[in-house]
């Protein structure tokens, strides 16, 4: 079927070329691609995106009057901390992959008509697109979206959504994702005994321990709420700051951490580990390096690829289950849309994929009110770059109804206040009651299961 019609299309393309038709039409659908990719770049350098989108941010001249002058600069340093243009022209004239948030965002930018913001184009600066170019990079985002991140699962009335349905699995390796279950509720992970991964991570909570911050050892409390351990292995790095670049290195982390387990280094958890010669023995017939921070790590990492929760009722509405949802559920992913919600909340694991600064639309830290601490500084622990303060890996909302209280801090109980937080710091909006409700009605259908159990039965 396929090679039949791309013989007719260079049927037709040698028969256009006899005539005096532009050689455009007579293109490979990837070289077409390729074309789209280029005029979208180019469109981004001519229409002035570059000078809000980038670290060359230039202020235009009425920046220093008073008044406007504050509203202008605001939006130059926002517009960076929002989307990276620059980086986005560079992979796009390399030929590299724009990320999957990227496509997300500038796809509900150029859907919604947002950009350039209007009060610029009545100025000069950054002049409009016209209906075509808009359409032009609508067309460059979905075909790279569907080329770079397309998924079998999904019907095709979906294949341009923001969001796709989970995979059913993963890789993983049976044999040590059976020892890294046992590590995993193992309290000798931790100096006193007292304490297991399970402990703050409890596969019948969602995944956490639904409390503002984790109890570690000794009644010691951290400074950060956590997060689930489903589907974590989808996220792109690990922790809010991303400080641990997969599971793996994420496991080495709380068995040392003085206020989570507490263990004095591996050395420790490795002897009393092999005080058990049955455990001991499992394991080595596994791993023949035995024991070590390593394999322990591994075997871990192996065990939370299986937790992911495949599923979920809005999941079967992307396979084609058009009874899966209610009226008002499918009101509420609308909503979700509309509303900006998906651009970073977005993939399969619907965040997990890129950091984003929390308060871009309003000051979150001056509104709470309390003392910043080092939790709230986010990716700036890591790179100590100014431009990544307060900023945090997107959390996944799969499976969110489970995994009160909410953000990094745990300062919200309930999804309607997270969502209403969200609506005014990250998108300027302030959403009405019913609103709320039906995109909370929505989050409410991410609920997965795990080995066909839903995630709501506690015996998990
Ligand atoms: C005057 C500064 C400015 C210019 C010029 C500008 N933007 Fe923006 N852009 C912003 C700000 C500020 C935001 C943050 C969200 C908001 O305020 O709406 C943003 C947000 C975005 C987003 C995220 C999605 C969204 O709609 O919020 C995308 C994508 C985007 N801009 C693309 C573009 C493109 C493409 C151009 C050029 C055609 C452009 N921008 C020109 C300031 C600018
Ligand atoms: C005392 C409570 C506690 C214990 C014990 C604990 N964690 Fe965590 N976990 C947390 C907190 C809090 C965070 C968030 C820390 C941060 O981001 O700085 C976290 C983060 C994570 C993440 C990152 C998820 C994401 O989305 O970034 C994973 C995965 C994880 N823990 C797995 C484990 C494993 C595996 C163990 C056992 C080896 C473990 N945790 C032990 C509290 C705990
Ligand atoms: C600019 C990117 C961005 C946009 C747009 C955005 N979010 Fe978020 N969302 C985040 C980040 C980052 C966090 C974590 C904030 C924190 O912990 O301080 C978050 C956290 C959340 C949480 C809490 C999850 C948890 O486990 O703690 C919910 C619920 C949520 N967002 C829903 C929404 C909804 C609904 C919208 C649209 C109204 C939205 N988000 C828009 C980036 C975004």
């Amino acid at each position: 079927m396929k090679s039949k019609s791309s013989f007719i299309y260079s049927l037709s393309c040698l028969a256009l070329l006899a005539g005096t038709v532009s050689m455009q039409s007579c293109k490979t659908k990837t070289e077409q691609q390729q074309d789209k990719a280029q005029l979208t770049a180019q469109l981004m350098e001519d229409k002035g995106c570059l000078a809000c989108h980038s670290d060359e941010a230039v202020l235009p001249f009425y920046a220093s009057f008073p008044v406007i002058g504050d509203q202008v600069q605001k939006d130059v340093k926002n517009g960076k901390r929002f989307v990276d243009l620059q980086q986005v022209v560079d992979q796009l004239k390399s030929g590299g992959a724009v990320s999957e948030v990227d496509l997300a965002k500038i796809e509900f930018a150029m859907l919604g008509g947002t950009m350039p913001p209007a009060k610029y184009k009545m100025v000069h600066w950054g002049s409009s697109l016209s209906n075509d170019e808009k359409a032009l990079i609508i067309d460059w985002a979905r075909e790279n979206r569907n080329k770079l991140y397309a998924q079998s699962n999904i019907a095709a009335e979906f294949m341009n959504e923001p969001i796709r349905p989970l995979p059913d699995a993963i890789a993983y390796n049976d044999e040590k994702a059976q020892l890294g279950f046992k590590l995993y509720h193992d309290t000798r992970l931790s100096v006193d005994n007292s304490i297991s991964c399970a402990s703050c991570h409890d596969l019948g909570m969602g995944g956490v321990d639904r409390k503002q911050f984790s109890e570690g050892v000794n009644g010691q409390f951290g400074g950060v709420n956590a997060p689930t351990v489903y589907n974590a292995a989808l996220n792109f790095v690990q922790f809010w700051d991303g400080r641990a670049a997969d599971l793996q290195a994420q496991a080495g982390g709380p068995p040392l951490n003085p206020i989570e387990m507490a263990s004095e280094n591996f050395d420790q958890i490795v002897a009393k580990l092999s005080a058990d010669a049955a455990f001991k023995a499992e394991f080595e017939a596994v791993y023949p390096e035995g024991l070590s921070e390593n394999s322990i790590t591994d075997a871990i990492a192996e065990f939370e690829k299986t937790l992911i929760t495949p599923n979920s009722r809005f999941d079967k509405y992307l396979k084609g289950d058009n009874n899966a949802l209610t009226a008002h559920e499918v009101e509420g992913y609308e909503l979700f849309k509309e509303n900006k919600c998906a651009s970073c909340h977005t993939g399969i694991n619907m965040g997990g994929q890129s950091f984003e600064a929390m308060g871009i639309t309003a000051d979150y830290f001056a509104d709470r009110g309390t003392d910043i601490t080092d939790g709230d500084h986010g990716r700036f622990s890591v790179t100590k770059n100014e431009s990544d303060m307060h900023k945090f890996k997107t959390p996944t909302l799969r499976n969110v109804a489970l995994t009160a209280p909410y953000f990094h801090d745990g300062s919200k109980q309930t999804l309607k206040e997270a969502v209403e937080a969200m609506a005014i710091y990250q998108t300027g909006k302030t959403l009405d009651a019913a609103e709320v409700d039906k995109i909370v009605l929505y989050l409410n259908s991410l609920t997965g299961e795990l080995n066909g159990k839903s995630l709501e039965d506690s015996t998990i």
